[in-house]
């Protein structure tokens, strides 16, 4: 018997709707920050807005519920960071139901990872991005995607800001 398709974007709303509804809020402090959810149809808009081609393997530095890792994995292989046990098992399953082969996720502080292996990275950032431009790796050579308008990489080069709906985005590369 053949695995089943994965799901799309309707799927992924629906798993998502059904996780926050067993939720109190849809935001708390983690052990490494501040979770809030980016809106799972920017993203997808966003995604859909980018020439992927390019990329290989898409990672979410603080990945939360995974909605970012769940909407990229329809379009490459994606990985989500993300320091709080419970978004992380609570990502994991919803990627299992989804049949989400593609999606993965680390329980970690991305702080302590290599990101050497991705060649495009998502944040939508709860602090400044200092540690993240001091964190590449020397002869990283990818791009990364900052969703909102709060904290702008320094030192990096702009190459494009893009709107998600209402929500100004920027890419940029080293
Ligand atoms: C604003 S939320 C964004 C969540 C998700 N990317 C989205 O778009 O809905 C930021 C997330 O980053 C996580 N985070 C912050 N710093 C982190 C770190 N150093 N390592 C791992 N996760 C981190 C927080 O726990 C939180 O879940």
């Amino acid at each position: 018997m053949s695995a089943a398709p994965p799901k799309g974007l309707n799927e992924i709303q629906a798993a998502l709707a059904d996780y926050h509804a067993s939720l109190e809020e849809p935001y708390k402090v983690t052990p490494a920050g501040m979770w809030a959810c980016s809106r799972s149809e920017e993203v997808y808009d966003l995604l859909k807005q980018l020439d992927l081609n390019p990329y290989g393997h898409l990672a979410d530095l603080g990945s939360g519920d995974g909605r970012v890792v769940f909407l990229a994995s329809l379009f490459l292989p994606a990985t989500g960071i993300e320091a709080d046990p419970g978004l992380v098992q609570a990502s994991r399953a919803m990627a299992q139901r989804l049949g989400l082969t593609r999606a993965d996720f680390l329980c970690s502080d991305c702080r302590q990872e290599d990101l050497s292996p991705y060649d495009l990275l998502f944040i939508y950032p709860d602090k400044p991005l200092d540690w993240l431009v001091k964190l590449l790796p020397a002869q990283w050579r990818g791009s990364l995607l900052v969703y909102g308008p709060y904290f702008q990489p320094q030192g990096l080069t702009h190459l494009k800001t893009l709107y998600a709906g209402q929500t100004m985005c920027t890419l940029w590369q080293r």
